[in-house]
């Protein structure tokens, strides 16, 4: 597969080394379908310089008008953010200070997208975190929405209407359901099939869902703040087009390797709607030594918090 370091609307992947803001004034008005990324979270992670919260907000402000400009009418721009943490331990939710950043540009939010995950720090003065959202607007209300490509099976498939003109019939709609908005996919951690170097990459899931909902084969896939390419890897392995900047060499060496692995359906993927792992208590490690005792007087083992559903 042909790289591309400049922007061409025939090339299937433009990819820039530096910063986002470059990357994104090479591309046109209108020339993408979606933009889907997750920024630095300001937090002092190892790819990132730790700014004071107002500097951050100003540079995440930068990025949202760029990206907003070379965004298709119909197109989605989705942020994917957790919290900023202070030094003092205090929260900030970052998509409470994207959402107000993205009204006043104009954009409409169609979801904020619960990304629920079990595994992750334990904190010890506030409840450990499980969640991230995705804030999903749009530039105008004619925007393209494609349910079907990312319904799930339902619970009861097999329940029927037992009152009414469709007694007997099937309720539910036959390609499956609307996933809805709180998703739980696992993170990358260490045993992931998907783990590269990267502290924070995206589940190649994550992206494809959105991918397949809100752009069409030949689109072009944008993500700014790029890490090892997932988006790129979820937007190709559906005949997307893709582009994407990083300051990191290093990471986007490992996109480039993982770009032409997933164009040629060799990269290693979870799943699509893989359930996640529920231990049994046949896994030893799942089972709770007898002497620990039972949790706060009630709580005995995993089978008493996964109840049979
Ligand atoms: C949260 S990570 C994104 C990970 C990505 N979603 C993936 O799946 O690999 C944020 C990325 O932004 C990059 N980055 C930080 N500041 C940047 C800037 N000014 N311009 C471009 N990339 C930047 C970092 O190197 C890091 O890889």
């Amino acid at each position: 597969m042909r790289f591309v370091k400049h922007y061409s609307p025939a090339a299937e992947v433009f990819l820039h080394h530096g910063d986002r803001l470059d990357f994104l004034r090479e591309i046109p008005d209108g020339a993408a379908q979606l933009i889907v990324t997750s920024p630095p979270y300001n937090i002092g992670k190892k790819y990132e310089k730790r700014v004071l919260f107002e500097k951050y907000l100003e540079q995440q402000k930068e990025t949202l008008i760029e990206s907003t400009r070379i965004l298709t009418e119909r197109g989605s721009l989705c942020w994917e953010t957790g919290n900023h943490i202070a030094i003092d331990g205090e929260v900030f939710p970052i998509d409470i200070y994207i959402y107000q950043l993205c009204k006043r540009l104009g954009l409409k939010l169609r979801n904020r997208i619960v990304w629920c995950f079990e595994h992750g720090l334990h904190c010890s003065k506030r409840l450990s975190g499980r969640y991230e959202t995705i804030l999903w607007f749009t530039k105008s209300d004619d925007y393209v929405f494609n349910l079907d490509p990312i319904r799930i099976p339902q619970k009861y498939p097999g329940k029927k209407y037992f009152k009414g003109p469709k007694q007997g019939q099937y309720s539910c709609n036959p390609l499956g359901k609307n996933p809805g908005d709180v998703w739980v996919i696992p993170n990358v951690k260490n045993n992931h099939v998907e783990k590269t170097v990267h502290p924070c990459q995206f589940p190649i899931e994550l992206v494809e869902r959105l991918v397949l909902s809100l752009t069409s084969p030949g689109d072009l896939v944008v993500d700014p703040y790029l890490g090892v390419g997932s988006t790129a890897c979820a937007a190709v392995m559906h005949g997307r087009r893709a582009a994407g900047a990083d300051l990191s060499e290093e990471y986007l060496e490992i996109a480039r390797e993982r770009i032409e692995q997933a164009k040629a359906g060799l990269l290693p993927v979870r799943p699509r709607g893989k359930q996640v792992y529920v231990p049994s208590e046949r896994d030893t490690v799942a089972r709770r030594p007898e002497h620990f005792g039972p949790i706060n007087g009630v709580i005995t083992n995993l089978s008493d918090i996964y109840a049979e559903q």
